[in-house]
C-alpha cells in the first residue's frame, strides 16, 4: 500500500516563536513510518521551522504562494522564496482563499504551475458549498475546478507531483465532517475525473486527500478507506491531537 499523507494546515495561528515551540514539542512524537507528514505554518514561521527540520521526518509546506516570479506584489510570497526555505508542498485554492480573497480557478492553475517549476508539490483544494451539495451541482463544480486547475500540467507531472484535496466547504472548521461514504465517494469521483482529463489510467497514483473537520474520532475510518490517500487537517493540527492523527495506524 502506498504511504498516505497527512498535512497540517496551521492557518493564521502561532507567532514564529509559538510555532517553533509547538513544532519542537510535537516533532519527536511523530512516527513518520506510517504516513508522510507535512506541516504548513504561516509564511512568517517557515524560516524558523525550516531551520529545525533536521532529519526530514516531517516536511514543510506553505499555505499560499503568488504565481508571478517576483516583482511589485505587495504582501505576497513567491515560489522561489518558498523553495529557498526547503518548502516541499504548498496548499493552493483553499476555500478560505477562494472565498475571502477571491481566488479564481485560473489563479489556482497559475500558482500550481509556478510551484511545479520549483519542485514544490501543489496541494490543490476543491470542494463544494452546502447549497451546491443540496442542489446536486457539486460534481459539476468540482469537475470544472479540476479541469482548470490542471490545465497545461502534463500527465506525468500531475501523477507524481500534484496532490488534490477534497474539502467540502461545509465541513471546514464546522466540526461537521463529511461521512465516510461521502468522502470516499468524492475522492473516487475526483480520481475518475482526473483520469478523464488526461484520458489515462496512469493517474491511479495521484494522491487525493480528504479535508474538513478531520479529528481523532474520525481519522481511523477515513484513513483506512481505499479511495482516501490522506488528510488535510486544520483545527486538529495545531494541538496535541495532531500526534494522535499521525500515529493512528497500527
Ligand atoms: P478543519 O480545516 O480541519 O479545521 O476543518 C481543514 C482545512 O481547512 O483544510
Amino acid at each position: 500500500m502506498k504511504k498516505k499523507l497527512i498535512v497540517g494546515n496551521w492557518k493564521m495561528n502561532y507567532s514564529p516563536s509559538q510555532a517553533e515551540d509547538f513544532f519542537i514539542n510535537i516533532e519527536p512524537r511523530i512516527d513518520n513510518s506510517k504516513f508522510d507528514v507535512v506541516v504548513c505554518p504561516s509564511n512568517l514561521s517557515l524560516d524558523r521551522i525550516s531551520n529545525i527540520l533536521e532529519d526530514k521526518r516531517v516536511m514543510l509546506g506553505a499555505q499560499n504562494v503568488h504565481f508571478e516570479e517576483n516583482g511589485a506584489y505587495t504582501g505576497e510570497t513567491s515560489a522561489s522564496m518558498l523553495y529557498s526555505l526547503k518548502v516541499k508542498y504548498c496548499i493552493v485554492g483553499h476555500s478560505e482563499r477562494r472565498g475571502y480573497f477571491f481566488e479564481s480557478d485560473e489563479s489556482v492553475n497559475k500558482k500550481a504551475k509556478k510551484l511545479l517549476e520549483y519542485d514544490i508539490m501543489p496541494i490543490i483544494c476543491v470542494g463544494e458549498t452546502k447549497e451546491e451539495r443540496e442542489s446536486n451541482t457539486f460534481e459539476a463544480k468540482i469537475s470544472k475546478q479540476l479541469e482548470i486547475a490542471l490545465k497545461d500540467i502534463s500527465e506525468d507531472v500531475a501523477r507524481k507531483n500534484v496532490v488534490i484535496a477534497y474539502e467540502p466547504i461545509w465541513a471546514i472548521g464546522t466540526g461537521l465532517s463529511a461521512t465516510l461514504e461521502q468522502a470516499s465517494k468524492m475522492c473516487e469521483f475526483i480520481k475518475s475525473e482526473v483520469k478523464k482529463i488526461y484520458n489515462s489510467d496512469k493517474l491511479e497514483d495521484i494522491k487525493i486527500l480528504y479535508g474538513g473537520s478531520v479529528n481523532s474520532k474520525n481519522i481511523i475510518e477515513l484513513i483506512n478507506d481505499d479511495n482516501i490517500d490522506g488528510a488535510l487537517v486544520g483545527g486538529a493540527s495545531i494541538t496535541d491531537e495532531f500526534i494522535f492523527l499521525v500515529n493512528c495506524l497500527d
